[in-house]
């Protein structure tokens, strides 16, 4: 189930950014994480199965059509298990009439998606 990202799930949600290859360093970590808190465009969900949060998307959604995807990270002990391309589709869900995009970080996965 995806879920927005609220403060009390700080600690999961920098665990599975800092997978992202431009996440290592704990700077760069913070100050992401600290403009999806403070940046209303800058929207995180999370993805969560019975009582465990496994998986996480980025998005920047501005004021045009288009919705970008900055960040997608799934738990090691998870992957390839789809759940990946199933948290994909719940954004695009959640934003039907958008038009979604990656970005440098996120496209490689995305073609997999059949999305770039
Ligand atoms: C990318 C990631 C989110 C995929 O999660 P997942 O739940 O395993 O994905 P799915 O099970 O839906 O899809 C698995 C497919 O994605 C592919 N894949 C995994 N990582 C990939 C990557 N960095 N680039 C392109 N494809 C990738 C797998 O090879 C697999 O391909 P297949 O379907 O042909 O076997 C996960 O590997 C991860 O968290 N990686 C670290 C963070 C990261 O690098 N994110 C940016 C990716 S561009």
């Amino acid at each position: 189930m995806l879920i927005r990202y609220k403060k009390s799930f700080e600690k999961i949600a920098m665990g599975l950014l800092s997978f992202m290859p431009e996440e290592k360093d704990i700077k760069k970590l913070q100050n992401t994480m600290k403009q999806y808190e403070t940046d209303t465009n800058w929207q995180l969900f999370l993805w969560k199965e019975e009582d465990d949060v496994i998986g996480l998307v980025g998005i920047v959604a501005g004021h045009n059509d288009t919705v970008s995807i900055q960040h997608i990270s799934v738990n090691p002990s998870f992957r390839f298990q789809g759940i990946g391309k199933t948290m994909i589709k719940a954004v695009m869900d959640m934003f039907p009439e958008k038009e979604f995009q990656p970005n440098e970080h996120t496209a490689a996965f995305l073609e997999k998606c059949d999305l770039a």
